[in-house]
């Protein structure tokens, strides 16, 4: 099994004056348990709202508050200690208040003073009140930080806040920033797909038997989404084309997603997706057969079996169509999931497809494929012959060596033509 990126690496957790605080218990306990070793700077306010009692239990570790800061017994200022201990910095959720102090080079906190003096990458995920979030002064400084090197601004997602409202402000979810904390922890803060445009085709398609039954396989759209996420955080503008998911729906947070069922919706959906894009990944599972004509009746058993075998037709090539059909420059990278000699097979059909890179797994075996955590496989192209093993990592290491093969591909971003603007996301329940 391939280590968790998380494991043994030295993060910063800090926490201000949101109501989203009591969500970080919990996130903190979590990457203890992928092995993380975490320690936690509450400020004044933040400490009204979550237990110092209850972070430091969780964390195994002190938790940090203002008044830690003065002591006779602190041989080396603990702002200075902490940030210098520190290998990854989550700041969640942050407030307009840490943010201005932060944006303005302010240190009147121990969390203020810690993020002034730490080089470490940081992931910075805002909460607030929908009118405090599109106030002119706080705009001004969410602004600022995106340039900003080192850090990962991640922006609040819509819902239904504490306060009542719905709308933007509610700090993203916990499963993205564990997520967003992984990617900063094998990527870094960097953003080399700004500008441009990724399509992703993700999870199974389902064809329709009867109304009743229906073919599909086993794939959770894991890999397929982690691409997208990590392109997403890596500055894309991600648009993704998924089967039914078996994944956090956080995950899809910041991509703009259409979700499809059968092997024609999912063809649709890319075509009309093509003309936008700079690359795409085809990692959809496709059903390689449907229905000729579906049918309207649930059959009985015995007429399903005499069903069976009758009445099918192939699923088109959608990958081939794709590269068939596709303007000068785009770069595709098909997915191919074989068992037994993986190799031979994705040979074969990376000579097929015509696709600029293929990456082959197996389904055979623990720790890869479908549905798995972890993948491992082999990058065939952009020449013939090409071929590069990937040993076993995670499915987001593994989504980041993709997409850097891929970028490696595509013209300089200035070229891209213009894109609609994202759809603001769906809302979700309960608190910010
Ligand atoms: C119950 C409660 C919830 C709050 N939620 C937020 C919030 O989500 N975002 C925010 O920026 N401020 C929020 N505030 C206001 C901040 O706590 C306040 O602006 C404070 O100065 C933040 O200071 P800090 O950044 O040092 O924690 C909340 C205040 C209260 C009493």
């Amino acid at each position: 099994m391939s280590p968790d990126p998380l494991a043994g690496r030295r993060v910063l957790v800090g926490i201000s004056g949101s109501i989203a605080a009591v969500k970080l218990p919990l996130l903190v306990s979590a990457l203890v348990q992928r092995g993380a070793s975490v320690r936690c700077v509450l400020t004044a306010s933040a400490a009204r709202l979550v237990s110092a009692e209850a972070l430091a239990c969780l964390s195994r570790q002190p938790c940090h508050l203002d008044a830690d800061q003065w002591s006779p017994q602190a041989a080396r200022p603990l702002h200075v200690e902490l940030a210098e201990w520190a290998e990854l910095v989550l700041l969640a959720p942050l407030s307009a208040t840490s943010l201005g102090r932060w944006v303005h080079g302010l240190g009147d906190t121990l969390l203020a003073s810690t993020l002034l003096a730490c080089e470490a990458p940081m992931l910075a995920a805002a909460a607030m009140n929908t009118a405090m979030w599109s106030s002119p002064g706080v705009r001004a400084n969410w602004q600022s930080l995106q340039g900003w090197q080192r850090v990962l601004p991640i922006g609040p997602s819509q819902g239904l806040l504490a306060c009542d409202r719905l709308g933007d402000g509610r700090m993203a979810e916990p499963e993205l920033l564990l997520l967003a904390l992984e990617s900063l922890a094998l990527w870094g803060w960097r953003r080399d797909w700004q500008g441009l445009n990724l399509v992703v085709s993700a999870g199974p398609t389902r064809e329709a038997l009867d109304p009743a039954r229906c073919l599909t396989n086993p794939s959770s759209g894991r890999m397929g989404v982690l691409l997208a996420q990590a392109a997403r955080l890596r500055g894309a503008r991600v648009e993704l084309v998924h089967g039914p998911l078996q994944v956090p729906a956080a995950w899809l947070d910041g991509l703009i997603c259409r979700a499809v069922t059968t092997a024609a919706e999912l063809e649709q959906a890319l075509v009309e997706a093509q003309p936008r894009a700079d690359a795409i990944a085809m990692a959809a599972a496709v059903a390689d057969h449907r229905r000729a004509r579906p049918l309207q009746q649930k059959l009985s058993k015995q007429e399903l079996a005499q069903e069976l075998g009758r009445g099918w037709e192939p699923v088109p090539d959608i990958l081939k169509g794709l590269v068939d059909r596709r303007p000068p420059d785009q770069v595709i990278l098909g997915f191919a999931a074989h068992s037994g000699d993986v190799l031979t097979q994705a040979l074969a059909k990376w000579g097929r497809k015509g696709c600029d890179l293929l990456f082959a797994n197996p389904i055979d075996e623990p720790g890869a494929g479908f549905a798995a955590a972890s993948n491992r496989g082999w990058l065939l192209g952009p020449s013939p012959g090409e071929r590069h093993e990937l040993e076993s990592q995670s499915k987001l290491a593994l989504a980041h060596r993709l997409l850097s093969a891929l970028r490696q591909r595509i013209r300089p971003p200035a070229d891209a033509p213009p894109c609609p603007p994202a759809p603001a996301p769906a809302p979700a329940a309960a608190d910010p």
